[in-house]
């Protein structure tokens, strides 16, 4: 069908940070499939472990264990505040397993009526009815109505309207700790903290969906530890296991309790093959210096767009954390994408002038001077407004 607006490229095959199309021309891949590609395309170790575990079993249903599942719920738990995992296919279905947690726990704990969660302005939480009723974005609703009721929205970093927010019947807060599709949204220092302390004012949970910014796109393994808060919930997909589809909605011990058996489930959830992509690429992530150089990188990326910002005068801001960074400004960069395509870079843009930027967590020096030698010519064929 004809639900996305596509480049006329034809992907082919893909190594680190570059993709080629059919004809052999390479690209510059500066979006890594929408912040999924962290390790690269094809990293040896996520290859390796696809080929290893697709020659035993491929897929075995939730009726058994699987412990290809249990490791990677293993480690996850581990490696988190969680104790408890739920396996599913995508970031959508992430978040609609965190809603259903959220409302059943309340109406377990605190009886009927109990079932808001509030979430931020310019959010993004996926394409299901469900997750689209709980996005901040008028735009992805639109034609869909009746959406599902219970949910709020405030702007995003507002202290004041998140408590205003807060009702009788409000059960849960649902953010992205940086707001990707929304902008690359950087909210303020210490929001993260103050927004923890909200809800355990008047008991609500925490729900954190790092569907895009987990997985060390941030510069640490999930973008909650940067303030020093613990979420009650968090959701994972994209980059989990380093290309494959994967979701995950984890969890505390004693909120698990209350999506016991039967009242939730996926079919391909927790699948073998995938949680063997998961692990190599988790392992990858955190055993090979990943964080570090994306850090690194991030900084040196930062400087160098700040560079061009000094340059050019229609660029209003430069904003990220780690390798999500947002360069925003007075025009329409919708143009500025297909040009930087013709010229062999892969990039993408947000809510109509915000160019974003989510390279591979191993990029190097040489792969983002190259990004911004292209970036640049690019920008010298705008006419300042
Ligand atoms: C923060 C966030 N949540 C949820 C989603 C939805 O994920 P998926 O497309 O895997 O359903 C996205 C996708 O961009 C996202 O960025």
């Amino acid at each position: 069908m004809k639900t996305y607006g596509r480049y006329p490229v034809v992907a082919w095959r893909g190594e680190g940070c570059r993709l080629w199309d059919v004809d052999g021309k390479g690209y510059l891949d500066f979006l890594a499939g929408v912040a999924v590609n962290n390790l690269g395309h094809c990293h040896p170790k996520v290859v390796a472990a696809l080929q290893e575990q697709s020659s035993r079993l491929l897929h075995c249903s939730n009726f058994y264990h699987i412990p290809q599942q249990i490791e990677l719920a293993e480690w996850l738990c581990n490696h988190s505040f969680a104790d408890r995992v739920f396996f599913c296919n995508s970031g959508a279905e992430a978040n609609e397993a965190a809603i259903k947690l959220a409302r059943k726990h309340s109406r377990e704990r605190f009886g009927e009526g109990r079932f808001e969660v509030v979430t931020a302005l310019a959010s993004f939480h996926g394409r299901t009815i469900g997750t689209i009723s709980a996005t901040g974005q008028d735009k992805v609703k639109a034609g869909f109505d009746p959406l599902v009721p219970g949910f709020r929205y405030v702007p995003f970093g507002d202290m004041q309207a998140l408590r205003k927010g807060i009702t009788p019947q409000t059960c849960a807060i649902m953010l992205e700790p940086v707001q990707g599709e929304g902008g690359v949204n950087i909210p303020p220092a210490g929001f993260l903290e103050k927004v923890r302390a909200l809800c355990d004012e008047f008991d609500l949970l925490l729900i954190c969906d790092e569907v895009q910014v987990g997985c060390g796109r941030t510069g640490t393994l999930w973008a909650y530890e940067q303030e020093a808060i613990v979420p009650d919930i968090m959701t994972l997909a994209k980059a989990l296991a380093g290309g494959p589809p994967i979701g995950a909605m984890l969890t505390t011990e004693s909120l698990a309790e209350s999506l016991g058996p039967g009242t939730h489930g996926s079919t391909f959830g927790g699948n073998p093959l995938v949680c063997s992509a998961a692990l190599a690429a988790l392992h990858t992530i955190v055993d090979d210096g990943v964080l570090d150089n994306c850090r690194a990188m991030g900084t040196y990326l930062v400087q160098k767009l700040a560079q061009l910002q000094g340059k050019y005068s229609f660029i209003r801001e430069i904003r990220g954390r780690g390798l999500i960074i947002g360069m925003e400004m007075d025009i329409d960069g919708g143009p500025l994408v297909t040009a930087a395509l013709e010229r062999g870079l892969l990039i993408n843009c947000t809510v109509g002038k915000v160019l974003r930027f989510v390279p591979p967590l191993i990029v190097g020096c040489a792969e983002i001077d190259e990004a911004i030698r292209i970036l640049d010519d690019v920008l010298a064929t705008v006419e300042a407004p």
